[in-house]
């Protein structure tokens, strides 16, 4: 892995152009992502692999993070409990998402949260007393969606950058893949926050009728991705729970840390 290493203008070139290619042939694909089917399958019920995500997000944003955070969380697509977690220490939560039909999902339940979205509010408010006092329904007075890529360079960077499920998720190919990961971390400044959780040796996933390729990661790859470029990074594999989302994953690998 070539991340975030001095390399050649022309390596850097190379992969531009391998990445914008890329976007050209599959912008279509995330046009017929349906974020409604998605949510149906995913996000519904409070499932026990994004409970274990968020006993370990609440305690760490409370003793890592003190209020006042511009935040970025990259491929959002229509999850807004990455958002729910971090906003009582967040300014501005910018949310980078390629698909305008997520966009709209999105948008749509920023104004009126669907009621599902309250389990995972009630299950934060009881780890956290901080999140009674925010109802979700104030997250779009922090929350900016910007259309765009993680696949092209970043132009600002973060106090906190999250990314739930996109690196992995979105691509089949190792190139990708690096350029997406190398993208996240720039987007964070020195010593700056990030959060990611991947699903573990996807083999990809079907939303409806479409299947969404995945590029398999575990541990020990992501390590290798991560570690030389950041100050501190804690990994935690959170096991398939007894009831899975779906088949073709072995379970999820978050990752929290600091870059350098
Ligand atoms: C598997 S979904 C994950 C959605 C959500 N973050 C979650 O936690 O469930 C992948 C998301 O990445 C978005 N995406 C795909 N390609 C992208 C790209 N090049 N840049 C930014 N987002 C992208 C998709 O539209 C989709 O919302």
């Amino acid at each position: 892995m070539s991340l975030l290493s001095d390399e050649s203008d022309d390596k850097y070139t190379t992969d531009t152009l391998f990445c914008t290619l890329c976007l050209i042939m599959t912008n279509h694909l995330w046009e017929l992502f349906d974020p409604e089917i998605y949510v149906r399958d995913n996000y519904v019920d409070l499932h026990d692999e994004d409970r274990r995500i968020i006993d370990i997000l609440v305690p760490y944003f409370e003793k890592k993070l003190s209020g006042g955070c511009r935040v970025l969380d990259i491929g959002t697509g229509p999850n807004l409990y990455p958002l729910m977690a971090i906003s009582p220490y967040a300014s501005t939560i910018d949310c980078l998402e390629i698909s305008s039909r997520n966009i709209d999902f999105l948008t749509r339940q920023l104004h009126k949260p669907s009621v599902y979205w309250n389990a995972f509010s009630a299950y934060m408010s009881s780890l956290n007393i901080r999140y009674k006092k925010r109802s979700i329904a104030r997250l779009r007075q922090n929350v900016v969606i910007r259309k765009g890529s993680i696949l092209k360079r970043p132009d600002k960077a973060y106090d906190v950058v999250m990314m739930f499920f996109c690196a992995e998720s979105i691509t089949s190919s190792a190139l990708e893949f690096e350029v997406a990961c190398d993208n996240f971390i720039r987007s964070a400044k020195p010593k700056g926050m990030f959060v990611a959780a991947f699903m573990e040796n996807s083999c990809g996933y079907s939303v409806g009728p479409i299947h969404f390729p995945a590029y398999p990661v575990h541990k020990k790859l992501l390590e290798c991705v991560f570690t030389p470029h950041c100050d501190s990074v804690t990994m935690y594999h959170i096991p398939r729970a007894k009831e899975p989302l779906r088949d073709g994953y072995t379970g999820m690998v978050l990752l929290v840390g600091t870059k350098k």
